[in-house]
């Protein structure tokens, strides 16, 4: 019997009725549409499918849907804004961190997951965070670059939001 799943994805509420054995990536991409969260394996083995639930980073093949009822998920087509991409995105293309790309968004997401909770992770963190995450083309050594550089992206555009939000508290225009 079908029952009920109250989720936020990408920042948008959907209640869908699904069969309990539905899991979160067929949600994703069969009830949703969103096909940029990969599946490549049966085994959980792969990582391709990775998606952020509630700030973890989580194998969305290897959990039930009913599991994260309640929860807010986050996958790859949430991290572009209007028509710039998401930092991490930009980094990785930058820094040539995939070739086919089957991998990438399960990189991209664990990326996020990570650096949301430690802004400046070093080498052997961002390698511990990424373990796991197969990927058949492009060498390890770049997508580690490319988390490093997307960090420094992040800081940078953190800084310079503080930056103009000073300018407009000292200026006196956010003051109501
Ligand atoms: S599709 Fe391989 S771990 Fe999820
Ligand atoms: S870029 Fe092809 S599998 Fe990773």
């Amino acid at each position: 019997m079908k029952q009920q799943l109250n989720i936020v994805v990408n920042g948008e509420p959907h209640e869908l009725f699904i069969e309990p054995k539905t899991l979160l990536v067929q949600v994703l991409r069969e009830h949703l549409g969103l096909t940029g969260t990969h599946q490549a394996c049966d085994s959980s083995s792969c990582a391709a499918c990775t998606v952020v639930v509630d700030g973890m980073a989580v194998k969305s093949c290897s959990i039930l849907a009913l599991q994260v009822n309640g929860r807010e998920i986050t996958t790859v087509e949430g991290l572009a804004q209007e028509k710039s991409l998401h930092p991490i995105q930009q980094a990785f293309i930058d820094n040539w961190a995939f070739q086919c790309g089957f991998c990438t968004s399960g990189q991209i997401m664990a990326t996020k997951a990570l650096l949301d909770e430690n802004p400046d992770p070093t080498r052997e963190e961002i390698q511990a965070q990424l373990d796991g995450h197969l990927c058949r083309c492009t060498g390890y050594n770049m997508i580690n670059e490319a988390v490093r550089d997307a960090a420094k992206r992040l800081k940078a555009r953190k800084d310079l939001e503080s930056q103009k939000w000073l300018q407009t508290a000292k200026s006196g225009k956010g003051a109501k």
